[in-house]
């Protein structure tokens, strides 16, 4: 009874350390130590590319978006594993600005090497596109682990325009999101499939 009490107990505070890992991970700030400047100098070159072509905010907002669809935040979608490559799935066709996310993570890896995750550029690119397209402004948490798995077979769950609503529906429930999320995220979805 006792090593009972014991085991249960040891398995209810293992559970809490995990979840004070996985809540203490992502934070608002995660770089303000490490690498000052990583927020200003992502936001830096996604205002350049946007000068230069208008459609760049399009392009990291959709990036990110297929990138967290599948397996989660990861960076995944980066990634350049061959023919195999989850980047290379039919879904993922014709996402564009890869390049503003090479060249801010090569300032980045020039100014605090190994530091800022692939997966956090993607998405603070896309918080500050928004913001430069006079969208809302949010805080977004970093601290993210860039993931080492692209296989392109894991992007078959993404959202494709030819989906029933229905369907649509399940595949972002599953994610949880809401009706709402489809909505204002099927112009993205529809407009950039092809
Ligand atoms: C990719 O994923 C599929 C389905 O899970 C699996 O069958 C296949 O072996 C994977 N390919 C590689 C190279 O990991």
């Amino acid at each position: 009874m006792t090593n009972m009490l014991i085991v249960m107990f040891g398995m209810i505070i293992s559970c809490y350390i995990l979840i004070g890992i996985s809540e203490a991970r992502l934070t608002i700030g995660f770089y303000d130590k490490t690498c000052p400047d990583a927020e200003s100098i992502v936001g830096g070159f996604v205002r350049d590319a946007t000068e230069f072509n208008p459609q760049v905010p399009a392009f990291l907002l959709r990036l990110h978006f297929h990138d967290c669809f599948v397996q989660g935040c990861d960076g995944s979608i980066l990634i350049d594993n061959g023919p195999i490559s989850e980047k290379e799935a039919p879904a993922h066709q014709g996402l564009r600005g890869f390049d503003v996310i090479e060249d801010a993570k090569a300032q980045l890896e020039f100014v605090c090497p190994g530091v800022v995750s692939c997966a956090d550029i993607v998405a603070i690119a896309a918080r500050d596109a928004v913001a430069f397209s006079f969208g809302p402004i949010y805080k977004v948490e970093t601290g993210r682990r860039d993931g080492f798995v692209s296989n392109k077979t894991l992007a078959d769950k993404m959202p494709d325009f030819r989906d029933s609503i229905q369907l649509l529906k399940r595949k972002f429930f599953e994610k949880g999101l809401n009706d709402k999320d489809l909505v204002v995220l099927s112009d993205l979805v529809i407009m950039y499939s092809w």
